[in-house]
């Protein structure tokens, strides 16, 4: 797996394919594994980028977080690896850096593509539930929340029927740092609103969402694909709030079908 020091940190990457950039940012608490059914089939006539965000995955943790931070650092990946522009796709925490990005390197967007995101902040009671997860991490270790987290995270059909990605899954949730796991929660919870900018967006957006996503509801992304000009929605059959990981057979058509539209 590639790795380079970028701002301030040593910052690892999985990637696959050659062209143009397609980031793609991964889930909290997670890393770039989830992007792995994408890496392994997605053409190669593109150049396919998925970051392990600060102290996630194998990149080093190194002090606070902030979803401005992690955008600086996907900015400084994409000069390191000679891009110019990328498509930016993101799911959900990876969707919050997303926003951050437009809002910071808004030249440097070629396309979006937002899954089981929101573009509103925490009210009160999120920011609380943030607080009070990262203390029984911090206390108890990341397998105190895993069996809370996975009954969200995936749908009941995956639960049921994929019990490889349901495995997959919960490894990456037992492997999450516990130091990063509240700093990225304290990140989250501090980030702004970014609903002023969906009418602003002026590049090709697709908007996806797992059917029966339990965390971030379909109809936030209904509301995010009305409010983005032209966005496209697409929801994920079976799927919860992973679906490039629980339905790539569903997602990666979908994905690479959008690219191919931008590119004619
Ligand atoms: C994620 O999957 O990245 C999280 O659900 C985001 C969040 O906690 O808001």
């Amino acid at each position: 797996m590639p790795d380079a020091q970028i701002g301030g940190g040593r910052i690892h990457w999985r990637e696959a394919g050659a062209g143009n950039a397609v980031l793609l940012l991964h889930a909290f608490p997670l890393s770039s594994v989830m992007w792995q059914p994408q890496l392994d089939t997605l053409p190669g006539d593109h150049h396919w980028i998925a970051p392990d965000t600060r102290g996630f995955g194998e990149s080093a943790a190194t002090g606070a977080l902030s979803m401005d931070g992690i955008a600086d650092d996907v900015a400084g990946l994409l000069d390191h690896l000679g891009h110019e522009r990328a498509t930016v796709c993101g799911v959900s925490m990876g969707g919050y850096i997303a926003f951050a990005f437009l809002r910071r390197h808004r030249e440097r967007v070629g396309a979006l593509v937002l899954s089981d995101t929101r573009a509103t902040a925490d009210d009160a009671a999120g920011k609380l539930a943030r607080r009070i997860s990262s203390e029984r991490v911090r206390a108890d270790g990341s397998a105190a929340i895993v069996a809370q987290m996975l009954e969200r995270l995936v749908s009941p059909e995956t639960r049921e029927r994929r019990p490889a990605t349901y495995a997959k899954v919960r490894a990456m949730l037992e492997q999450a740092d516990p130091a990063s796991f509240a700093r990225a929660q304290a990140a989250m919870a501090a980030r702004p609103d970014s609903s002023e900018l969906l009418p602003t967006i002026d590049v090709p957006t697709l908007v996806v969402t797992g059917q029966v996503d339990a965390i971030i509801g379909p109809e936030v992304a209904r509301g995010m694909s009305r409010a983005i000009p032209d966005a496209r929605l697409e929801v994920i059959e079976g799927a919860g709030h992973l679906p490039n990981v629980e339905r790539p057979d569903r997602f990666n058509p979908v994905l690479v079908e959008f690219i191919e539209s931008i590119r004619s």
